[in-house]
């Protein structure tokens, strides 16, 4: 195989056949399909995926499943669920599978089958959780625990945060997670001032435990616990963290009982399947928690053994690729009509752009001819509608989006999600469609606009169309389908790596503003006088040291 997408033969078809996509229309490709919608549309049990809005014909998907084969992309696929080094720069293996196996296969990782210990740390968060739900964990005085507060930040953060959020209607009545991620002190200040120490539980979450956000907030946390509750024997009782480095985490001071463990073959970003669930299984419980696991197990077994051309996360990546590489689209708009899933989006951020944000190769060679991983943003519609959903359809841009609803919503009001679903089709018609000029003519004219006029505004209000959407409806937001959705872009994040020959599970770029900012800090305090920077930075430090201008 070669080294670079651009060598491959399906990678010169498809720059050709680009060329002769680029005008046409999706109206023109559903006029003269009647099937079309119901060809690209796929199902699994309760999911539907409707890509039916690309602009692709047969060919395209033949050409692009070709490209996949040539990137050798079944055999990556394998290598991933078998465990192997696929994660070439840190030595390790990149299988978020092994963690929501739930079929209970045996996953060797270094020629160790992993599955035992993933279970005992399952068996081992039931127990705890089950006792906090159940009032049985009792902080320093003997009270139940109330609010469970979550620090970490990235992967750490964003994966269970979003999956809180998107099961609150899972949420045990008077257990409520929190969620501090940033060091900016107001975000510890602004949670902890409406909480009760006495009914408090900190999660101490990180991988590496030395990343200086966590350890902060939970330095923080811990000295606000014990000056509350007036001693150090408080921090037994109200902290447990979860980690891979059990050293770090006793020399923090938590008791070694309350650690669960992780393992460095687990992605940060790929880890709420792990211990780092631990407040998602405090909030909805542990039988919901592995209803997540089942779902995401449910699409990793299609996505292990569906023919690639009915493969759900292999179709939603070689549309990526399209649009990305053929197309020069450079975001992808990720956009759940449903409230719940608005931090879907900033999960995806990581999951995408740490996975894929890279210019160098897998075997070192720098990308060249080619652009990676697309800028991924949204938000819940229909707020977006009234935000940025102008740039969409009007803009000079082509952003790829992904729809997405539940039937059904958790909190059925008069016509509420009625009208949330026709604006969700609305949309996706929209973009699909556009006005063309006699459209927006005929619109004009029949508003009684005299001619002059309904020249000059006809520019302004036509809309080109051809703008492509997948839709994804399911029938409610519950545990089993959100595990399925998530581990789908998981899947769609994994193949679009290997088409463009990355490694996507090391993340490299976020170290060397980390070992700035650790140069830095003694500078800002004056404790060393800054040195080797450039005039700009040297300013802004001396400028912070200074203080405000206004006392
Ligand atoms: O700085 C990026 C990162 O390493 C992410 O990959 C990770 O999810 C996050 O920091 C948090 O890391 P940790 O869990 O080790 O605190």
């Amino acid at each position: 195989m070669s080294t670079s997408p651009t060598d491959e033969e399906a990678w010169r078809a498809l720059t050709a056949h680009a060329a002769t996509m680029r005008d046409v229309h999706l109206r023109t490709l559903f006029a003269d399909d009647p099937e079309r919608a119901r060809r690209l549309s796929f199902r699994l049990d309760d999911l539907l995926f409707d890509f039916s809005k690309h602009r692709v014909t047969d060919e395209t998907m033949e050409a692009l499943m070709a490209l996949a084969r040539q990137r050798d992309l079944p055999a990556w696929i394998e290598r991933m669920f078998t465990g192997e080094n696929i994660n070439v720069t840190e030595g390790r293996a990149g299988l978020p599978d092994a963690l929501r196996n739930r079929d209970n296969r045996p996953i060797r990782v270094d020629g160790k089958n992993v599955v035992p210990v993933v279970s005992a740390v399952l068996a081992k968060m039931r127990k705890f959780t089950d006792r906090v739900r159940a009032g049985e964990h009792t902080g320093h005085t003997g009270e139940a625990i109330t609010d469970v507060v979550n620090l970490g930040i990235g992967g750490s953060d964003l994966g269970p945060l979003m999956v809180c959020e998107a099961l609150e209607p899972y949420w045990k009545e008077g257990l409520t997670p929190h969620f501090v991620s940033n060091v900016d002190g107001a975000h510890l200040g602004r949670t902890l001032k409406g909480l009760n120490p006495a009914t408090t539980l900190f999660i101490v979450a990180s991988k590496s435990f030395s990343t200086e956000e966590t350890l902060t907030n939970a330095r923080s946390a811990r000295s606000w616990l014990v000056e509350k509750l007036g001693s150090d024997k408080a921090v037994a009782k109200h902290f447990v963290a979860v980690s891979t480095n059990h050293d770090a985490v006793k020399e923090f001071g938590i008791d070694p009982a309350n650690v669960f463990e992780f393992w460095d073959w687990v992605g940060g970003r790929y880890s709420l399947w792990s211990a780092i669930g631990l407040p998602i299984a405090c909030a909805i419980g542990m039988d919901a928690f592995e209803e997540l696991l089942l779902g995401a197990h449910r699409m990793d077994a299609h996505f292990r053994s569906a023919p690639l051309e009915e493969n759900l996360p292999v179709i939603g990546a070689m549309l990526g690729v399209w649009y990305a590489s053929f197309f020069g689209a450079s975001s992808h708009a990720v956009l759940p009509y449903d409230q719940s899933l608005h931090r879907l989006p900033a999960w995806l951020q990581q999951a995408d752009m740490e996975s894929n944000g890279k210019r160098t190769r897998r075997d070192g060679d720098v990308v060249d001819g080619y652009v990676t991983g697309p800028i991924v943003w949204g938000e819940p519609g229909t707020n977006a509608q009234h935000s940025f959903f102008q740039l969409l359809h009007q803009g000079t841009r082509l952003v790829p989006c992904d729809l997405l609803a539940p039937l059904v919503s958790h909190y059925p009001t008069g016509d509420h999600h009625r009208k949330l679903l026709a604006n969700l089709v609305a949309q996706a018609e929209a973009l699909m469609i556009g006005r063309t000029e006699e459209e927006a003519r005929a619109e004009l004219e029949a508003s009684g606009l005299d001619a002059e006029e309904v020249e000059r505004l006809l520019p302004h209000k036509v809309f080109e169309g051809n703008r492509p959407s997948t839709t994804i409806l399911f029938d409610r937001l519950d545990p089993k389908t959100l595990g399925s959705l998530l581990a789908y872009y998981e899947h769609r994040v994994f193949v679009q790596g290997v088409i463009w020959g990355l490694n996507s599970f090391d993340q490299w770029g976020v170290e060397l503003g980390k070992v700035l900012a650790k140069r830095i800090l003694p500078e800002l305090s004056g404790a060393e006088e800054p040195s080797g920077h450039d005039t700009s930075t040297t300013a802004l430090i001396r400028l912070i040291q200074a203080g405000p201008r206004s006392e």
